[in-house]
């Protein structure tokens, strides 16, 4: 049965900058990277023993220097909209200095997305900090909020939509900003975990993170507003979907995890976005036992389903949705096109059901630096000879032009 799209949906995938672009050494990241751990995950294959040090992303995927012929690939893959984030550490080296020549690399990237036709959505932050901000205690400075969004104010004021663009997909800049990717993943891995730099374990410091997270949005939000109020801003949110037996115990954590992970940070902005950005990778089931497929990295269950569930509950924002991120490591590419297609009819149900979904980001665009698992786990549509930086469009990626070319999916079992 074919399943259509609604008109205007965008289609296209998604990419950080300290994952792709390579030559990022003023960050947080970079200054604690240590070679060797880097080769051991591309062995090994599996999460790292973390000792305080993080693999290092050296050149990555090159991106900064090739995003021409990666947004080449794009578009002959038929996207009509690219996700990517602009690195911070890149546009401000020292405290209040901001570098002007870094903002025109990133008009350039712009530039080059909308002369394919192909609209950007823009991060401002993808977990990254540059080196002074994070020796000043990152977000658990009280002045983080105000740091933050002066530097958001600078980069939106340089790059926002021009009046042509705001109207159509034609134009300069950007008309789509997202502030922050991921609140509760970052604060969870770098301050509850200690997995993540700065490597702390200090339930403290993870709520006092979330707050400042939260304050730092709703100041951007308000400093990117006063530029143009009809910029659209969001946030990119992981969603968990949970479900569980009839095990009180189980509901109970199901129902604190839901309001804690989901939730939470949603509601602290609410009346601050003018859309959301969903993360979906999986599901959190306990008491269930069910056979599922798994993910080749991390051992992710592949439960498409949950997306729908996700979606029917972010309904309560009455806002618009656009899915910014959701995929999976598959090196030999055998369970790519499955998995997005069975997403995606999730996703059709959920916007049958009267779920304002615009959009749906692929992540990842690139095979790209999968945090402190290095370069093993392969997320790309296109594949990278990390050696030769050769690129190598999979065939999941064919399939997955073929929906947005359509703007429909054939269901899987009817083809
Ligand atoms: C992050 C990406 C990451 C992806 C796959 C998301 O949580 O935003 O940076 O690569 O998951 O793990």
């Amino acid at each position: 049965m074919v399943k259509n799209f609604p008109k205007n949906f965008l289609w296209g995938s998604a990419t950080s900058s300290y994952q792709v672009e390579g030559g990022i050494e003023n960050n947080d990241w970079a200054s604690c990277c240590d070679p060797k751990l880097q080769w051991a995950s591309l062995q090994n294959f599996a999460m790292m023993p973390i000792v305080g040090g993080v693999p290092c992303a050296g050149r990555a995927t090159d991106h900064y220097n090739l995003y021409e012929k990666d947004f080449d690939i794009a578009k002959k893959l038929n996207h009509n909209a690219h996700r990517f984030s602009i690195e911070w550490s890149r546009i401000e080296p020292e405290e209040g200095k901001f570098d002007e020549k870094e903002i025109e690399h990133y008009r350039k990237v712009l530039q080059a997305l909308r002369d394919r036709g192909i609209e950007p959505f823009v991060t401002l932050w993808h977990f990254t900090l540059p080196t002074w901000f994070a020796k000043i205690g990152g977000f658990e400075n009280p002045k983080a909020p105000e740091i933050f969004a002066r530097y958001c104010g600078f980069v939106v004021g340089r790059l926002a939509a021009s009046a042509k663009a705001m109207a159509s997909q034609e134009g300069t800049g950007a008309k789509f900003w997202m502030t922050i990717n991921e609140p509760m993943v970052y604060a969870s891995k770098s301050y509850l975990k200690g997995v993540w730099p700065p490597f702390k374990r200090n339930f403290f410091a993870f709520k006092k993170v979330i707050k400042t997270l939260i304050s730092s949005h709703l100041a951007s939000h308000n400093m990117i507003k006063k530029i143009n109020p009809e910029l659209q801003v969001g946030i990119a949110k992981n969603n968990i979907y949970t479900k569980t037996n009839w095990n009180p115990l189980n509901q109970i954590i199901c129902q604190t995890f839901n309001w804690f992970w989901n939730l939470r940070f949603l509601n602290a902005i609410t009346g601050f976005q003018d859309f959301i950005g969903l993360n979906y990778y999986h599901h959190f089931a306990p008491g269930i036992k069910e056979d599922l497929e798994k993910t080749e990295y991390m051992n992710w269950e592949i439960y498409p389903k949950g997306i729908y569930h996700l979606l029917r509950d972010l309904k309560r924002y009455n806002l618009p949705i656009y899915i910014t991120e959701n995929g999976l490591a598959d090196a030999k590419d055998t369970k790519r096109e499955k998995f997005i297609k069975d997403h995606l009819r999730w996703v059709w149900q959920a916007i049958q059901d009267g779920v304002d979904v615009r959009g749906y980001f692929y992540w990842s665009l690139l095979d790209n630096f999968e945090w402190t698992d290095g370069f093993g786990p392969r997320f790309g549509l296109v594949e990278i000879d990390y050696e030769t930086m050769e690129r190598k469009i999979r065939p999941s990626a064919w399939e997955y032009a073929e929906i947005c070319k359509n703007n429909q999916i054939v269901e899987f079992n009817d083809k």
